[in-house]
């Protein structure tokens, strides 16, 4: 088998500037939350680049997009290439986008080498992959990972689901229709920008992903009274907005101080009714952990929720849990690795071994068959914002990495 074949920068680039050019906000990046008008239109483009490129286009009940190279043998089995269109509010350019449009370089690449391959290759572009919606929600559909009650209480709220499903054309008995048997795979790679600071820091060129945290979600409510916020001495206030910021500030504290490897966010709070002259009666706030292992993550878990009830009673609050998903600790397969490994060695390129601390759908296909995942520098290590920026040499050097541990891995 040929290996010195390269996939075609230029035209990865341009494709990569119509691509950007989606959603485009004011910030310099992109906004395109799944199923919203712009969310819809990047597939729409990425469906008719699919058939300009004479590839087959395939859509499942879970709504990913696919372009197929098929193997000369009718049986072979899929390897799946692939992330998502789709972008966090207000996102970065790069993030998922890259790896969707080098998938289908990398086809477009051995289609014109004329390369006959004993599986079938398909580039894929999952649904919801941000958790606008749910999180990793095309992908865990497709590893048949959705448990009948996940689309009940989404993340992203019920209703917002509802609505984007009609929107897009798809039916929730659809999700579970997505679902393909592990043995019709022969395994999973997906290009990725770093979104950390590891590789530029380290000055390396290619990172080769080992293991994907452990993402978990809460809303949690602080509930006290609504008061006149001018008459009500201070003292007798039930202020909900206390018990929210006081926890939102010792969570941080906490993880600096006890989880060295963990990180907490608070992304989103909403205090209710909401007026300058009003001490809020209720505080939501959308809470979100991650942790590298198990472990860890039951200890960071417990102490949360520990701390909350405490912040809550220091307030004479109450608190309201509700639980919105995970997604487990996932090690890389070690076959997939070592291809990326043998892809970024055999190009002359730098590489390292490191962890994400981002989620990602190969955290889903992981489950059901062998799933590799090769990081490409970010600068400044920035990403979910419109500052996400990765050279585009490095971009093409992914690429090429893909293409050439995709060849690898069929060859298995
Ligand atoms: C996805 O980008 C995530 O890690 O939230
Ligand atoms: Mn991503
Ligand atoms: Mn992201």
């Amino acid at each position: 088998m040929d290996t010195k074949i390269q996939i075609n920068s230029l035209r990865l680039k341009r494709d990569f500037d119509v691509l950007s050019a989606i959603g485009a906000d004011e910030f310099g990046g992109v906004d395109r939350p799944t199923f919203s008008a712009a969310h819809l239109a990047v597939r729409e483009w990425f469906r008719q680049r699919i058939l300009q490129d004479g590839l087959e286009f395939s859509l499942d009940g879970a709504g990913n997009h696919s372009a197929i190279l098929r193997s000369r043998q009718a049986q072979a089995k899929t390897l799946l290439l692939g992330s998502h269109l789709d972008s966090v509010p207000h996102g970065g350019r790069y993030d998922g986008a890259l790896g969707v449009l080098a998938a289908l370089e990398v086809l477009r690449t051995i289609q014109e080498a004329n390369l006959s391959l004993p599986v079938h290759l398909e580039a894929i572009d999952f649904t919801d992959e941000e958790g606008t919606l749910y999180g990793l929600l095309g992908s865990a559909a497709l590893a048949g990972l959705l448990e009948p009650e996940a689309l009940l209480a989404p993340r992203g709220g019920r209703a917002a689901l509802l609505e984007g499903l009609q929107r897009a054309g798809l039916s929730e008995e659809g999700f579970y229709q997505a679902r393909r048997e592990p043995d019709s795979l022969a395994g999973y790679l997906e290009l990725h920008i770093e979104q950390g600071p590891c590789l530029e820091q380290a000055g390396v060129q290619i990172g080769v992903v080992t293991t994907i945290v452990r993402i978990t979600s809460y809303r949690l409510t602080f509930l006290g009274r609504a008061d006149h916020a001018g008459t009500t001495p201070m003292l007798d206030r039930l202020d909900a907005a206390q018990g929210a910021c006081a926890f939102t500030l010792q969570a941080r504290q906490m993880v600096l101080e006890r989880f060295s490897s963990c990180v907490v966010n608070v992304g989103e709070m909403h205090f209710s009714p909401g007026a300058f002259n009003i001490v809020p009666g209720s505080a939501s706030l959308a809470l979100e952990f991650r942790a590298p292992d198990e472990t860890t993550f039951a200890s960071l878990e417990a102490s949360l929720m520990e701390l909350a009830q405490s912040a809550a009673e220091n307030y004479g609050l109450k608190l309201e849990r509700e639980f919105l998903g995970r997604h487990h600790p996932t090690p890389m397969h070690e076959t997939a690795q070592q291809a990326i490994q043998r892809a970024a060695g055999s190009s002359g390129l730098s590489w390292l071994s490191l962890p994400s601390g981002a989620g990602h759908d190969a955290q889903s296909l992981a489950q059901i068959c062998p799933a590799g995942m090769i990081f490409v520098p970010s600068v400044e290590g920035a990403s979910h914002s419109g500052r996400e920026y990765t050279h585009w040499e490095d971009c093409v050097n992914g690429a090429n990495v893909l293409l050439q541990a995709a060849l690898s891995l069929a060859a298995v």
